[in-house]
């Protein structure tokens, strides 16, 4: 019999991973539906929230799944939190992708805070020039400081547009170098950046490029997310689905 995997998605590694179960198991990606034209997933998907915790719960049971993984991104705490509680519900097993967020090293200069609207006040009263590493939703907190110049770069359109006088709109798709990076930090002469801690490669680029102009970083740290069974990284998420397999003889 082959088993049902539900993937909670929305980043590369959720892709990645799919792709890695498509040839053993039977997979469906879930995505929420925010970004307008997702890159191409290679296994079946469906898109749209499940209604909370008790939808989510439904589904399992009406799909018949196995096995959940969570693999959205750190800081999607709702989806994850419901993941967690749908699996108990559910009486469907769990394992979380965690990929580990990154720490200051050497020649860092981060500025860390817990939540965004922090991160505005931590640009200070003085105009800066801010570049908003943040998505779309979450740049509209910087309205509440007008003074500052914004570079924003989304994966979408920003719409509408901040209300504040000086923005630069970029739309742009990770992986980012730190030789681009750097390049755009000089070109926008900016002189402080906001970031997530997202870990991983595709998006350090602007840290490092950061850490070698001498360049402010406002790091929002991390949501609280569910203690579930988890692994860093795809090949050992893979392996633990695999001797789940074999576990469960599915
Ligand atoms: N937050 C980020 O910085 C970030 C960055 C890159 C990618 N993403 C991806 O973008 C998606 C949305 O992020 P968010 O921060 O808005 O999430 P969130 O606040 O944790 O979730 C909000 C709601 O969106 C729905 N949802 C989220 N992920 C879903 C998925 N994979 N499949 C189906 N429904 C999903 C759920 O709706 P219901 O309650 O109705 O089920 C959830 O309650 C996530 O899948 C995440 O992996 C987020």
């Amino acid at each position: 019999m082959t088993h049902r995997i539900l993937i909670l998605g929305g980043t590369t590694e959720a892709r990645q991973l799919a792709g890695k179960l498509a040839a053993r198991a039977s997979v469906t990606l879930s995505l929420a539906g925010r970004t307008e034209s997702p890159v191409a997933q290679g296994v079946p998907v469906r898109t749209g929230g499940f209604g909370g915790a008790e939808g989510l719960a439904a589904y399992l049971q009406e799909t018949g799944i196995d096995l959940l993984i969570d693999a959205t991104h750190p800081y999607a705490a709702r989806i994850s939190a419901n993941a967690a509680q749908a699996a108990r519900v559910a009486g469907v097993p769990i394992v979380a992708l965690r990929r580990p967020g990154w720490e200051p090293v050497e020649g860092d200069r981060w500025t860390q805070v817990d939540i965004v609207s922090d991160a505005v006040q931590a640009l200070g009263p003085a105009p800066r020039r801010a570049f908003l590493a943040l998505g779309r939703q979450e740049v509209a907190a910087f309205e509440a400081a007008p003074q500052h110049h914004y570079l924003i770069r989304s994966v979408d359109a920003v719409e509408p547009k901040l209300a504040v006088p000086d923005a630069h709109y970029l739309l742009a798709r990770g992986p980012f170098r730190e030789a681009e990076e750097r390049a755009l930090l000089e070109e926008h002469r900016i002189d402080i950046v906001v970031s997530k801690n997202s870990g991983g490669d595709a998006t350090y680029g602007k840290i490092a490029a950061a850490r070698a102009l001498g360049i402010e970083v406002v790091m929002v740290r991390r949501p609280a997310l569910p203690d579930v069974p988890s692994a860093e990284t795809v090949e050992a998420l893979a392996a633990i689905v695999n001797q789940f397999g074999a576990d469960h003889l599915l």
